[in-house]
């Protein structure tokens, strides 16, 4: 056993096999968590599912053990458009970028399929989402009055908005030139 003093990140496909390991995620960040079965839909309709595995500063690794699991993003392929259907870091390693991490890798992977637009909802109270969205260049693009169930009886409004991908990527080359 060592003690990881620095973080080794490492992005790959999902599989059914990281699904336990997720859904424990999930289920803790959101009031209305996906299904396991959602996700083996998701898998099967061939959406991107990308994972974010990692040592973490605190973790304690075992050798030859697969790295927990930190994050994951899911997205749907359009015909010139992205539609990002699930974003999350685990509680424990968030504020960390790793789901600036997860962003950059979906705005590298889109453009050279000639994805122009990366389009999302988010529920109106989720202010760290939007934080995070408009802190990476989303924009506004509407509303969905009603679109999200909730707790309590009444619904929720999802916030839609929308990424100029191509302007991302410049941002990210220009943050981390080759
Ligand atoms: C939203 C979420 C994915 C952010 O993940 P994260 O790894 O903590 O985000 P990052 O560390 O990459 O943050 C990047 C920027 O987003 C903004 N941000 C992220 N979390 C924030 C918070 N709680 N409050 C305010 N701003 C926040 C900040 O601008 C931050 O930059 P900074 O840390 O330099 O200030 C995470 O909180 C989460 O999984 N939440 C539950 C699931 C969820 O709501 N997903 C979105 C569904 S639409």
């Amino acid at each position: 056993m060592t003690l990881s003093t620095r973080l080794a990140l490492e992005l790959g496909p999902l599989q059914v096999s990281d699904l336990d390991e997720l859904m424990a995620i999930e289920v803790c960040s959101y009031p209305f968590p996906w299904s396991r079965g959602n996700f083996v839909d998701s898998l099967s309709s061939g959406y991107r599912a990308q994972g974010l595995w990692g040592s973490g500063e605190r973790a304690v690794e075992s050798q030859g053990a697969k790295p927990p699991l930190l994050g994951y993003s899911w997205a749907m392929e359009g015909v010139d458009e992205l539609h990002l259907l699930n974003l999350t870091v685990h509680p424990e390693h968030r504020r960390a970028g790793y789901a600036r991490m997860l962003l950059d890798d979906l705005v590298r992977w889109a453009v050279p399929r000639v994805l122009w637009w990366m389009w999302l909802e988010v529920r109106a109270s989720n202010k760290a989402a939007r934080h995070l969205y408009e802190a990476y260049g989303f924009e506004e693009a509407g509303l969905r009055r009603g679109y999200y169930p909730n707790v309590r009886s009444s619904r929720e409004d999802a916030v839609v908005m929308r990424l100029d991908l191509r302007q991302a990527l410049d941002r990210v080359d220009e943050a981390q030139p080759a």
